[in-house]
């Protein structure tokens, strides 16, 4: 089976690899949809996004990273690919990932979605909490991949 996991990855965090890294053992292919949308402010371009996780994919041969703008059922419809991978780390996330996965079911009858449940050690990592501790100094080490950490603090500083 060939799933899509999509998302804006702005920048990939240790949650996000260990929810690739299931679907990497539990499916046949996985695509790495990267979010190219002008009206979410990113810290981080498309292209840098992609570059980060390329490289911490690239150890799976089952994984491929893409990017995609405008409607994510478009972008499936384009792949030829109908499942679609979210994480979900807290009940809190489940209002928005069920309001999603339902204005895509309305969208497209073909679509599905799984949620997997994020392990509990990432439970409480987001994208923007390792930005904002990164703009401040903190350690972000052990909540991105060392290449992630060392393009963050390039970012902060030439700001
Ligand atoms: O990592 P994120 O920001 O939680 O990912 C959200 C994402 C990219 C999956 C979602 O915003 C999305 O699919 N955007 C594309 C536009 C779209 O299809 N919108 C309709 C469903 S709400």
């Amino acid at each position: 089976m060939e799933v899509i996991y999509p998302g804006s990855f702005d920048p990939v965090t240790n949650g996000h690899l260990d929810i690739i890294e299931r679907c990497s053992k539990k499916f046949g292919r996985v695509t790495v949809a990267v979010l190219n949308n002008n009206a979410k402010n990113t810290l981080f371009t498309v292209e840098e996004r992609k570059d980060m996780l390329k490289e911490v994919v690239r150890k799976y041969n089952n994984v491929e990273v893409d990017s995609f703008s405008g409607l994510l059922i478009d972008y499936a419809k384009e792949k030829g690919i109908f499942t679609v991978v979210r994480g979900l780390r807290v009940i809190s996330d489940f209002e928005y990932e069920m309001q999603m996965s339902l204005i895509n079911k309305k969208l497209c009858k073909d679509i599905e979605t799984i949620m997997m449940v994020s392990d509990s050690r990432y439970s409480f990592l987001s994208s923007s909490v390792v930005k904002e501790i990164a703009e401040f100094g903190g350690d972000i080490s052990c909540l991105v991949p060392k290449n992630v950490e060392k393009e963050l603090v390039k970012k902060i500083k030439r700001r």
